[in-house]
């Protein structure tokens, strides 16, 4: 099998995105472009994965992961002159050489497949991957001898006009043989509209040379779509989002309204799950079996456990158990770790707390810093009052406990096994296993004030 190599052009800044962020870092379903372009590159096994990066090229390489080697351009002169940069590192290899672009986050391995069987099977100098799309603008177009073959590719600025109307386009995914690659390099020119090096020129000149140049047309225009603009980064995310979507349904998930449902690439979904619209499911979260989430839920980077019912409520970097219940308007902020069987329910908002199984707090509570054993009921305005202004301290509330409603705990604090708070009590001391702390009640005056 012919070895491959594997670079991603990321250097760029993006000029048409008007962002301060750098194109390839603008994420599409909760990972960035360039992410999803060498995580596709990998799947392929390429003996070098390589990224060319340039603008902000700092940030790029922290934030984006992997397996890679980077290479810098200093001085983004285009596709060509970004490709050049990578010759060093690839001068003991021969073999393949595959072109991809940061922008172009859909690319599925299937299409990259079936181009590199394509020309390694015809031993290609180039092949090229085009498409036909309706509207070719901001594409370059594919111009085809008398027999059909593609003769040269015509940036978009330096097209006449009857070649502009073509709706063949290069989608910027090249296969090329490594030795004539680097060769030919060297002979481009910047004598264009946009007086950059354009790696596209390749084509024409070794066309001259009567090399080998072929093309695979793609029917999959939706996965090629090349992102300068903020109206493809929507047009991106909306087909990503639609095949994130299928892949879910595909596994036995049920989507109420795949429209109206967002949910990131990396999240998992265990069978007969149920999802209402307007949900936002985000980073590396996984739910577990049967878990249903209500409409207009968020959760972000946390685990679900199997049978757990999430209504209308937001769940950061947490944990649910499994057949726990969450909201409705519930907010588990980070460090949430609720064990089996645990209620948390309408406005409650926990953080950094452990409940452990069978613990409910089903109403208007708050619950900071604070560990909560098994089968302890929180009564409806509880409050830990975590924070004296500086810091912040613990509260423990061991198992089998009843807070009577609108409890106050003052932390640092710990209610025993088995004790009870009477209704508006302000806990200031640690209350013993099995003991009971009443507040002051109001007095009765007769008479209204
Ligand atoms: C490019 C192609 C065009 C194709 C289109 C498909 C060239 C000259 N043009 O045009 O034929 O139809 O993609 O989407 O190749 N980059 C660098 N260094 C540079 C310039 C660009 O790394 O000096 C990177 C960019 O970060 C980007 C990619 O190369 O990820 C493509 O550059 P871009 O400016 O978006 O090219 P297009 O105008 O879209
Ligand atoms: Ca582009």
């Amino acid at each position: 099998m012919t070895q491959l190599a594997t670079i991603t052009l990321a250097a760029g800044k993006g000029t048409r995105m008007k962002s301060k962020l750098t194109k390839v870092l603008h994420q599409v379903a909760g990972k960035s472009m360039v992410q999803y372009v060498v995580d596709t590159a990998f799947d392929l096994e390429p003996v070098y994965n390589i990224a060319v990066v340039g603008y902000k090229s700092e940030l790029v390489k922290e934030e984006t992961e992997g397996e890679i080697e980077f290479v810098l351009q200093e001085e983004q002169l285009g596709t060509g002159h970004a490709v050049m940069q990578a010759k060093d590192k690839l001068k003991s290899f021969s073999g393949t050489v595959l072109v991809l672009y940061g922008d172009t986050p859909l690319l599925t391995v299937e299409t990259l497949e079936e181009l590199l069987a394509k020309h390694e099977s015809r031993e290609s100098a180039i092949t090229v991957l085009t498409t036909k799309v309706d509207d070719p603008t901001g594409y370059a177009r594919i111009v085809r001898d008398n027999k059909g073959n593609v003769a040269r590719i015509v940036e978009e600025d330096d097209t006449s006009p009857k070649e502009a109307k073509i709706n063949e386009i290069n989608t910027g995914i090249c296969a090329f043989d490594s030795k004539l690659l680097f060769e030919n390099l060297s002979e481009l020119e910047a004598d264009n509209a946009q007086g950059e090096y354009y790696l596209t020129d390749l084509v024409g000149i070794l066309n001259q040379k009567g090399e080998k140049v072929s093309a695979l047309l793609t029917a999959n225009n939706k996965e090629t779509i090349g992102v300068n603009t903020r109206r493809h980064l929507a047009q991106a995310e909306k087909t990503l989002r639609e095949r994130i979507c299928n892949y879910h349904l595909d596994r036995g998930v049920t989507i109420i309204d795949p429209a109206n449902t967002y949910i990131d690439a990396e999240v998992e979904i265990g069978q007969d799950s149920i999802i209402y619209p307007f949900t936002f499911l985000e980073g590396e979260t996984k739910l577990g079996s049967e878990v249903v989430i209500g409409q207009q839920s968020k959760i972000v980077d946390s685990k679900i456990g199997d049978r757990v019912e999430v209504k209308s409520s937001t769940i950061i970097e947490s944990k649910v158990g499994d057949d726990g219940l969450v909201g409705p308007y519930a907010y588990l902020r980070p460090g949430s770790e609720l064990a089996e069987n645990v209620k948390v329910g309408d406005f409650v908002e926990v953080k950094k707390a452990q409940i452990g199984s069978g613990s409910k707090v089903p109403h208007l509570s708050y619950i900071g810093d604070t560990t909560i054993g098994e089968n302890a009921n929180i009564g409806a305005g509880t409050i830990t009052a975590n924070y004296d202004g500086k810091n912040k301290y613990q509260t423990v509330i061991k198992d089998n406990v009843f807070i009577g409603s609108n409890s106050t705990l003052i932390a640092p604090v710990e209610i025993g096994q088995g004790a009870v708070t009477g209704a508006g009590a302000v806990v200031k001391d640690d209350v013993k296993d099995n003991d009971t702390v009443v507040g002051v009640p109001a007095k009765q005056i007769k008479g209204r004030l």
